[in-house]
C-alpha cells in the first residue's frame, strides 16, 4: 500500500532486453559482469541482478563490501567483484562473503596475503591497471614490482586483470584505443607469468566503441538500465529505459497574476495560473537545481516546474493541461501518453549525467517491479 503516490516503476523485462542487445554484440564465449553498484544505479541491485542472471550474466560488480553483503544476503551466488577502493579492515569480509577484491597496491596486496595465510585460505583477486583514468590501478612500474613480489604473495590467486576507460563516452575513440593498447601490453606482462581467466576493460560505452581486442568480460552498467552511456555514440543502440518515476498532484489551486510561488518567491505568476502541488521534492532526489528549469508530464503534456523545489513537494503550472484534477498522475522520468522525459533530458537541464539522476533517487521512494 502506498500512502504517498511517489514511486519508481522498474520494468525488469527492459533490463533483460538491454542485456540481450549487448550479448548480440559480443562473441559467444564472452561474458558479462552486471554493474549493480549504488543500489543498481538507483534501480535496486537485487531485483536487477536477478533479472540479469536470467540472461546469463556471470559476474556482479559493486563498489563496497556493504553492497556485496546485500547481494549475498539475498542469496546471490555468482562471483562479486569489488570495483571500488577498499581498506584493510574489509579483508575478513572478503572471505566471509566471498568477495573478489580489486588489487591496485602492493601495500594492500601484502596485507591481504598476510591475512589469507593466517587463515590458510587463498583468495582470488582481479589486478587493476592504470591506463589513463588516474584513479585506482598499478602503473607499469608498479606492476613490475608486483610481479617480482608475487612469489612471496603466494596466497593471492590472480583470477582476472582489468582497467577502466576514462573517455569511452567521447565520439572520438582515440584515447580509449590508446588505453586499450596500454592495457594489453600490461596484461601481456602478467600473462607471461600467471594463468588468467578474466580480462576486461570495456564499460557500456566501451562495448560499442572499442574496436581492438576487448578481453573476455564486459562490465555493463548504464546501458543495462537502458540509459544512453553517451550523447554521441558512434554506434547508437536501441535501448529501453527500465525506470519510470511517477508522482501525483496532491493539491490544485488557482492563483491571481503577480502571485509568488514557493520559498524565496523565485517565481511569480504573470497571469491567472493553476498551480499543482506535487508530492515529490529534493529529499526524494528530485534535485533542487531543477527549480524553475524542469518539466513534468501530466495527461501526456509538459508542465513546467515553477518556484523553488521544496524538500517534499514541488509546484507545477498546469494552466494549459485540459481537465486536470487533483490526484492526477505526474511523470517525472519516463513515458506518459506520446511524450517522454528521459533521465538524460533531466540531466541535461542541470548540466549533469543520467547516472547521477537515477543514483540520487532516494531510498524513501518505493521501488515497484514489473515484468
Ligand atoms: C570500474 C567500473 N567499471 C564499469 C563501470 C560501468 O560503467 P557504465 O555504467 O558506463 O557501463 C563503472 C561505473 O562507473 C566502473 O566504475
Amino acid at each position: 500500500m502506498l500512502y504517498r503516490r511517489t514511486y519508481l516503476e522498474i520494468d525488469l523485462s527492459k533490463i533483460r532486453q538491454n542485456i540481450r542487445i549487448h550479448k548480440s554484440m559480443l562473441k559467444s564465449d564472452d561474458s558479462i559482469l552486471a554493474v549493480v553498484k549504488a543500489d543498481g544505479y538507483g534501480h535496486g541491485s537485487v531485483p536487477v541482478l536477478k533479472a540479469a542472471l536470467e540472461e546469463g550474466v556471470v559476474w556482479a560488480g559493486i563498489s563496497s563490501v556493504e553492497e556485496a553483503i546485500i547481494l549475498r544476503n539475498a542469496g546471490i551466488e555468482v562471483p562479486i567483484l569489488l570495483l571500488g577502493g577498499w581498506y584493510p579492515e574489509a579483508i575478513p569480509a572478503f572471505f566471509c562473503y566471498s568477495i573478489t577484491p580489486s588489487l591496485y597496491s602492493i601495500e594492500l596486496a601484502k596485507k591481504l596475503n598476510e591475512y589469507a595465510k593466517s587463515i590458510n585460505t587463498p583468495i582470488k583477486v582481479h589486478v587493476k591497471l592504470e591506463t589513463g583514468m588516474g584513479r585506482l590501478g598499478f602503473t607499469k612500474d608498479q606492476l613490475n614490482d608486483f610481479i617480482n613480489a608475487k612469489n612471496e604473495l603466494d596466497y593471492l590467486v590472480i583470477d582476472g586483470v582489468y582497467s577502466h576507460l576514462s573517455s569511452a563516452d567521447e565520439s572520438d575513440t582515440t584515447f580509449s584505443e590508446e588505453q586499450s593498447v596500454k592495457f594489453h601490453q600490461m596484461v601481456h606482462m602478467l600473462k607471461e607469468n600467471f594463468p588468467i581467466n578474466w580480462i576486461h576493460i570495456a564499460n557500456s560505452a566501451g562495448i560499442s566503441q572499442l574496436s581492438s581486442d576487448r578481453g573476455n568480460l564486459f562490465r555493463l552498467g548504464i546501458s543495462m538500465y537502458g540509459q544512453a552511456p553517451a550523447p554521441n555514440l558512434t554506434k547508437p543502440l536501441n535501448l529501453s529505459e527500465a525506470i519510470t518515476w511517477k508522482s501525483s498532484i496532491c493539491h490544485l489551486q488557482w492563483f491571481p497574476p503577480n502571485y509568488p510561488i514557493g520559498y524565496g518567491r523565485t517565481y511569480c505568476t504573470d497571469k491567472k495560473t493553476l498551480i499543482g502541488t506535487v508530492a515529490v521534492g529534493y529529499a526524494d532526489g528530485y534535485s533542487r537545481s531543477l527549480s524553475n528549469v524542469s518539466q513534468v508530464l501530466v495527461h501526456g503534456k509538459r508542465a513546467p516546474v515553477v518556484g523553488t523545489i521544496c524538500m517534499d513537494m514541488l509546484m507545477i503550472d498546469v494552466s494549459n493541461i485540459e481537465d486536470v484534477e487533483a490526484f492526477d498522475e505526474v511523470v517525472l522520468i519516463g513515458k506518459q501518453g506520446e511524450d517522454k522525459i528521459s533521465a538524460t533530458e533531466m540531466a541535461n537541464w542541470i548540466n549533469t549525467i543520467n547516472y547521477e539522476i537515477t543514483c540520487n533517487i532516494s531510498s524513501r521512494v518505493p521501488r515497484k517491479y514489473i515484468n
